[in-house]
């Protein structure tokens, strides 16, 4: 039997963060009330009702065209406290296309909608816990949080385990982006170096020639060296 550690203080994101506006709205106002729990919190179905399709983790191949950008390669292991491999997750990513302009209705930003491009994927860890995708990097977005405000380039990731209630969510970002200095969401993160934890890393190893950038990024799912998580369910 594992023992779960907790975590270290400042090492997650705090619910409120008055900095990131949106924090004071989405923060409890009141305190938590704790649900019981059940065994139908363990049946609620993860994967939804289609299979993993073989484009589902190459995000440059699912329309007919390739899209316009800089072609990545994103992979990495998901990891326990004491880091064992979790097999079997569901590793689900969505993103902006090269121009900072996420495939939804509310995106008003003034970029191009790419037509080769959705913008989301997913893919299943193997026996080593290891995912990988092919993507775009994705752009820069202003998002109004403040005067001049503009999101670092990110990846949101979402890790499911073995039922809904292990669904953990988070965002990668590049190493060297200058924009991660002026993020309220990164630096709601107390922690220096939890911070760093989001910040992937370029991987010569990963990099394929003359075709895409490699970066890595690990997830660790608990425990003191845990990645931090925006999102708990
Ligand atoms: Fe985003």
């Amino acid at each position: 039997m594992s023992i779960i550690r907790p975590g270290v203080a400042g090492t997650q994101p705090p619910l409120l963060y008055p900095p990131y506006k949106s924090t004071i709205l989405r923060a409890p106002a009141q305190p938590l009330v704790r649900l019981p729990e059940s065994m139908s919190d363990l049946n609620i179905p993860v994967y939804g009702y289609f299979p993993i399709g073989e484009t589902d983790n190459d995000l440059t191949r699912q329309y007919p065209e390739e899209p316009q950008g800089e072609r990545i390669v994103v992979a990495g292991r998901v990891l326990d406290e004491d880091g064992r491999p979790v097999r079997g997750a569901l590793v689900e990513l969505w993103q902006t296309n090269a121009g900072g302009r996420y495939r939804h209705a509310k995106d008003d930003h003034p970029a191009r909608l790419d037509p080769n491009f959705g913008g989301a994927g997913r893919t299943i860890t193997d026996t080593e816990g290891r995912y990988q995708f092919t993507t775009i990097k994705p752009g820069a977005y202003p998002w109004r949080n403040h005067d001049n405000a503009w999101r670092p380039a990110h990846i949101h990731f979402s890790i499911f385990g073995w039922c809904f209630r292990t669904r953990l969510v988070t965002q990668m970002y590049f190493p060297g982006d200058p924009l991660i200095a002026h993020d309220p969401v990164l630096q709601a993160i107390h922690d220096e170096r939890a911070r760093q934890r989001l910040v992937s890393r370029f991987d010569l190893a990963l990099t394929q020639p003359e075709w895409a950038l490699g970066y890595r990024f690990d997830i660790v799912v608990r425990g003191s060296a845990a990645t931090p998580f925006e999102e708990r369910v």
